[in-house]
Order: structure tokens, then sequence, then C-alpha cells
């Protein structure tokens, strides 16, 4: 039998047969509308929550293989890119799709570190935010404010502007990301050096006090480079898609990125390793870790930083990150709750539940007691997140703007609600 790429269908309510193309092992959607019971019939659809089986767009950025527990970045593998190259390598990996020459880098490097500072005003307008707010909501509102300073980010189809704006985003998100921090806590923002690295820089606003010049420990500077790596891109997660979603209404870049902020800061998505911490101090001890499991189990609680939409195997991630905590333990000291955590990993990885759920440490498991050990207090951690993530939600929204294909995002919906019925004053209810 020779071999058709289509797929036939036969409709049961009309005894109608279809056959639709099939292409990089999917059918298109809108090829189902022509599937009709009779001719005022709107047309078959597919009733698909949370996007569980929907490819939404066609992308090179990264991939994601679940099933074998591989991550790549523009076809390089994330173990490789964690072991020998730089976040700023990585970053120009994702956003314009090779790796750069040496004065490509050199001129990319340039760029982002004289970009580093914040206007001023933009300073004022962080400081006007409550004294313990967190820094999570802070990071949204300061990246959808940076649109008004730079009204000519709206000029999309500009390849130079576009690339100015990813540049400045990189570069100022470490900046937003460390003032958000020092005003929880009440110091003054330190203002960045560009004599340090991405990493090392991001250190120095963060904890730099009196000394003249802040010297960061090069295995924390490094881990920190490693996490940001690691956390680059991920496919059409949550926050990767609210960037294209709302990147597709062509609207700037800074108020494309807050939404993608805003939909990494939920709890299922990258406030998870801020969960995990919270879970790990309330048990507290490995002593107390089979009752935790039982509850679990239960259905009374989840399990924060097990299980994952995509992955179901081993998160490539996770395995890395396992290593660079040692690495920053050597430095910093053992995080105790490392010890919960390896004992949750530990009974969870053999219960049936676990196996049979296919449930599996994902990247947050771990990083949040990586963060906490070089100092971070758990509230900035998903904004470490959104620092790692930047180059990738860029990438994913000028691929989207480039793509022929792209349109506005909107969705269908199975309405469930009322018929027509007729308005009743109030008084007659
Ligand atoms: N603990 C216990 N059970 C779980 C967990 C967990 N962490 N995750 C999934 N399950 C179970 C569900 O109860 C469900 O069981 P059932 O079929 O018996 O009812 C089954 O596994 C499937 O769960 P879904 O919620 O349908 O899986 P989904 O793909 O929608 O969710 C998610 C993925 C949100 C990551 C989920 O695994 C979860 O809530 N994990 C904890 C939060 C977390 O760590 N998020 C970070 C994800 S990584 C990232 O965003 C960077």
């Amino acid at each position: 039998m020779t071999k058709k790429n289509s797929l036939s269908i036969t409709d049961n309510r009309t005894g109608k047969s279809y056959e639709l193309p099939i292409e990089n092992g999917s059918i298109r959607a809108l090829d189902l509308r022509q599937i009709k019971e009779n001719s005022e019939d709107f047309g078959l659809m597919a009733y698909d929550p949370g996007f569980a089986n929907t490819a939404s767009v066609k992308s090179k950025v990264s991939l994601v293989d679940g099933e074998k527990g591989i991550l790549m970045y523009r076809g390089y593998p994330i173990e490789q890119l964690a072991e020998q190259s730089s976040f700023l390598e990585v970053a120009y990996l994702l956003v314009c799709g090779e790796l750069p020459a040496k004065d490509e880098f050199d001129q990319w490097s340039h760029e982002i570190t004289t970009h580093t500072f914040l206007h001023e005003n933009v300073k004022k307008l962080m400081e006007g935010f409550r004294y313990d707010a967190h820094p999570m909501g802070i990071f949204v509102s300061t990246v959808a404010a940076l649109s008004t300073f730079y009204p000519d980010s709206k000029n999309l189809d500009d390849a130079e502007c576009r690339k100015h704006q990813i540049q400045r985003l990189i570069a100022k998100t470490p900046t937003i990301a460390a003032f958000a921090y020092r005003h929880r806590i009440g110091l003054p923002y330190m203002y960045p050096d560009n004599d340090l690295s991405y990493a090392g820089n991001l250190l120095n606003m963060m904890y730099r006090t009196s000394e003249a010049k802040y010297e960061p420990d090069p295995v924390l500077e490094k881990a920190l480079d490693v996490l940001f790596i690691l956390h680059g891109d991920h496919g059409q997660n949550c926050s990767t898609s609210s960037m294209r979603f709302v990147g597709s209404s062509e609207v700037d870049p800074y108020c494309a990125m807050a939404a993608a902020a805003a939909a990494l800061y939920g709890p299922l998505h990258g406030g998870a390793n801020e969960a995990v911490l919270r879970m790990l101090r309330e048990i507290g001890d490995k002593k107390n870790v089979p009752a935790y499991i039982k509850r679990v189990l239960n259905k009374e609680i989840r399990l924060m930083g097990f299980g994952h939409r995509v992955y179901k195997n081993y998160d490539p991630r996770a395995t890395f990150i396992k290593k660079v905590a040692d690495q920053v333990f050597e430095v910093t000291g053992r995080n105790p709750l490392i010890d919960v955590a390896l004992e949750l990993e530990r009974i969870a990885l053999q219960d049936e539940y676990f196996v049979s759920h296919k449930l599996f440490p994902n990247v947050d498991f771990y990083s949040g007691i990586i963060y906490q050990a070089m100092g971070f207090p758990v509230e900035i951690f998903p904004v470490l997140f959104a620092i790692g993530r930047t180059p990738g939600w860029l990438a994913q929204w000028q691929e989207g703007h480039l793509d022929p294909e792209q349109r506005i995002a909107r969705p269908r919906q199975l309405y469930m609600g009322y018929g027509k019925r007729d308005y009743v004053p109030i008084g007659k209810r």
C-alpha cells in the first residue's frame, strides 16, 4: 500500500467522508471547519483546554522532547551550552539563530553592557511601590512602563529597531530585578557596574554595600550564569505563549514581555521555585517526608517542583542543576533543605503514583535551593527566572512577528451559556 500523508475522517452524523492533509505530523485545525452537519452548521472545531495537543506556531528556537528528556536551543543540547557557553552568547544564539563569531559577540556584549542603566524616572516609578511590594509585581509593572520611555519600540517592522529593544530588555532586566530587591529591603539602589560580567553585575547591584568595587565570587557568578542559560527558552510554555499571544496584536515588546512575565509569576509556572522552597521549609526535616508524600497521594496537595506538561522523563535542566548545587554549596555551605529535597525525590521516584503518572523533578525543584544558598530571598526567584527567560521570550516574539502565517491570536470558545432571554427590571427579579 502506498503511504499517503493524509487523514480520512467519516462524519457519522452525515455519513460523509473527508480527507485532510497531514503536514509535519499535524492537520490544520481550519481543515476541520468543512465538516458540517448541515449548511447552517459552523463546522467542526477541536476542543483543547490548556492547548494540550494544539500546535499554535512553527518555531525554530528550542526543541523540548519530553519523552526522551531532551532540550536543545537552535539544535545545541542544553548540557553543552550550560557547560561551554555563556548566557550572553546563548542569548545571541536564541535571538539571532546562530552562535556568534568573535566580532559579532563583542559587539552584542558591548551593546548589552552599555544599556544596563535605567532612566532616572524609571527609578522614581519603582520608588513609588509599597515597601513590601513583591519584586515580581514591581518587575512586571516596570517592564510595561519601559514602553512609555521607548515609544520608538512600536516600529516593529524595522529590524534594527527590534534588535535595539531586544538588547535594551536583556540589558535592563537585571537592573530592574536588583532595584526591586533592594526596594523591598530598604537599601539604596545600586547602579550597574559595566566592567563586570552580566551575572557578576547582577550580584553587584544586589549585594554591594560600601565597598568601592564589588568583586563577585567566580563560582557563584558562573552558577548564576548557568542558571540563566538553563532558563533561556522552553518551547511554547505559558509565558512564551503569552508573549506571542499579546505580541500578535502588534503591541510593543515591552508590553508583550510584561504579559509574559505576569504569566511566569503564577505558582504553576515560574512561581514554582518559590513554592518549592516554602514546601521544603514546611516539611522541615527528612523524617517528615513520608507523611508529606501521603498527603500528596491523598490529593490534598501537589508536590511542587514535580511534574511537567511536556517532560514525561527527567527534566534535563534538573539533572544539570544538581551539579551546580554541589559547586555552589562548596562556597556557601550546604543548604540543609537539599537533604529534604533529595529524600523527597528518592521516595517519590519509588512510588507507584509518581511512576505511573510520569512525575519527575522539574527545573524548579532544585533552582530555589541554590538561589537560597546564594542569599537570594524567595520573592526574587521568579524574577531571576524572568531574567533568564528574557532572550527566549524575545526570540519567540520576533519569530512570530516575522512569520507570514502569524495572525492575531483569537481562540474560539464552546459557548455553554443561556440562549436569548429578555431583560427583567431590577424591581421584578
Ligand atoms: N504532584 C502530585 N500530582 C501531580 C503533580 C504534582 N506535582 N503534577 C501532576 N499531578 C497529577 C495530577 O493530579 C493528575 O493526576 P490524575 O490524572 O490522577 O488526576 C495528573 O498528574 C496530571 O496532572 P495535570 O495537572 O493534568 O498535568 P498538567 O500537565 O496539566 O500540569 C503542571 C503540569 C502544572 C506542571 C503540574 O505537574 C503541576 O502542578 N506541578 C507542580 C507545579 C510545578 O512544579 N510547576 C512548574 C512547572 S515547570 C515550569 O513552569 C518552569
